[in-house]
């Protein structure tokens, strides 16, 4: 069970040019294209005369052309040509889904295209402001279900554990998180204050190893974007009120893991800075530590996921770190019950 009235990241933007590309999203099968003038477009992934793949074929112009016996498809996912005939059946016609490129990522919208307003994507404009520098990263294909990913975000006391080499420190467990819940949004914050930076801040700041005020404030919104707000200042500096203007470095995390099925996913990530922004060895730095933190998380989901199948009844305890992941749950939970109460009076 899905949210379908949202917008989902269906790919970067690099993957989509003159090739079809194919992708599980959601648990359908998805081609996506561009036109001529750049816009991406989104189809149903299964030609209606005999169930080729479209993404088989080739884009010719605006249209896609399946690699089969030639019908050729235009942005809305009609049936434009059928090769040696002159009429064009009725019901030839593919699902489009409502398509769009925005911050660096390509969204796409699985449910009632009318309700597709692209206001409604995360408003994540650090990816294309010129006072920040971005990393996008690659797509990670992780062997979970998606909503283990936003528990692993909003549990940032994993770092302790887990991300040791990079972005971790012991002291984090030391520090309580505080969770809010919003109309639509779950806020976790958590400040480890006066003490030493992890490796990756210690070495972008130029702080070293003099103590540091470090925040880590964690949105999530439905159905999975978890937008982080990172950063440090030496100790003492900021006024733990949020992120400070002015002070210390500030990293933007930018998380959408889209499902697969339901026992895998998509996770798309970016980062971005507004310190040392044109210095290209920062820029490799952060690529590969975050690339290298995430990829410890891919493992480690995967091995979770694997054993919440062997046992699925299994009883789990919760402990404080679980709240607010926990209230994400709760928040998409409550998203899916209401569109199954409103889609009979849609029909
Ligand atoms: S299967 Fe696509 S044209 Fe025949
Ligand atoms: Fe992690």
């Amino acid at each position: 069970m899905y949210i379908r009235n949202a917008w989902y990241v269906a790919a970067f933007p690099r993957e989509v040019g003159e090739r079809p590309l194919a992708r599980t999203l959601l648990d359908e099968a998805v081609v996506l294209w561009r036109l001529p003038d750049g816009r991406p477009i989104a189809l149903e992934d299964r030609c209606c005369h005999r169930s080729l793949p479209l993404s088989m074929g080739r884009v010719v112009g605006d249209r896609l052309q399946c690699g089969y016996h030639g019908l050729e498809f235009d942005a809305a996912g009609t049936c434009v040509r059928v090769p040696g005939q002159a009429t064009i059946p009725p019901g030839a016609r593919v699902r489009a889904f409502p398509c769009v490129e925005r911050w660096g990522f390509i969204w796409f919208w699985p449910g009632d295209p009318d309700d597709a307003d692209p206001a409604l994507i995360p408003n994540w404009w650090w990816a294309t402001h010129p006072d920040w520098a971005i990393n996008p990263g690659p797509v990670l294909y992780v062997r979970c279900n998606y909503q283990l990913i936003t528990d692993n975000l909003q549990d940032l006391s994993h770092l302790a554990y887990v991300h040791t080499r990079t972005i971790g420190t012991g002291a984090i467990v030391d520090f309580p998180v505080k969770t809010e819940r919003e109309d639509g949004l779950v806020r976790s914050t958590r400040w480890t204050v006066d003490s030493p930076a992890p490796p990756l801040f210690a070495t972008a700041s130029g702080y070293g190893d003099r103590p540091v005020d470090r925040w880590q404030i964690v949105e999530t919104t439905p159905p999975c974007h978890t937008l982080i707000h990172a950063g440090c200042a030496l100790a003492g500096v900021a006024d733990r009120c949020g992120p400070p203007d002015g002070a210390g470095i500030h990293i933007k995390v930018l998380n959408a893991p889209t499902p697969e099925t339901s026992g895998a996913s998509h996770y798309f990530y970016a980062h971005c800075w507004n310190f040392r922004q044109h210095d290209a060895d920062l820029k490799t730095l952060m690529f590969d530590e975050f690339k290298k933190t995430f990829e410890e998380d891919v493992d480690l989901l995967a091995a979770q996921q694997a054993m919440l199948d062997r046992a699925p009844g299994a009883t789990q305890i919760d402990i404080n770190v679980d709240a607010p992941g926990l209230a994400c749950r709760r928040m998409v939970a409550a998203a899916i019950a209401a569109e199954a109460d409103a889609a009979p009076r849609r029909a």
